[in-house]
């Protein structure tokens, strides 16, 4: 059974109360069944994590290493500004997609840099929770 761990960055602990209009009105919890719920569909083994710290982002995927096959990444707003969670997903060379609830190319110009992208196999933006879904699918299909 393949192992993913799913990172969500700042903020996204405040989903359902931050600003609803984009992120929509389910919350925190919500995500997270929803995203264990498509991993035992999916049979695969899934770990969610979050954390508004950029370096514990960096521990958690320095843990993947030789104990997770696949990262499934929200970054947040690490995602325009952080070169270190960049290089720890180059340094554990582990299969890692980016999502991001909203469509991040039709938002802000800061919004349209995705740092850690550039080390991605994929991205899924603009499609709310189903781009976990979509980004553990393609983990699990890809040959890891
Ligand atoms: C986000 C988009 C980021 O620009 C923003 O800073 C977030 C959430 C998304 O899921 O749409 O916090 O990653």
């Amino acid at each position: 059974m393949k192992k993913i761990l799913v990172i969500n960055g700042p903020n996204l602990n405040m989903l359902g109360i931050r600003e609803p209009d984009l992120y929509g009105k389910k919350d925190y919890p919500a995500l997270c069944e929803y995203i264990s719920e498509c991993a035992v569909k999916m049979g695969v083994q899934v770990e969610i994590y979050q954390s508004n710290s950029e370096g514990d982002i960096v521990n958690a995927i320095q843990t993947a290493y030789n104990t997770k096959d696949g990262i499934v990444i929200n970054p947040a707003a690490y995602t325009h500004t952080s070169v270190a969670i960049l290089d720890a997903v180059k340094a554990v060379g582990i299969p890692t997609v980016e999502v991001h609830l909203t469509d991040v190319s039709q938002r802000e110009e800061f919004r349209k840099i995705s740092y850690v992208g550039t080390a991605c196999v994929a991205t899924f933006k603009g499609l709310g929770f189903e781009g976990y879904k979509k980004a553990m699918e393609t983990l699990v299909k890809e040959d890891m």
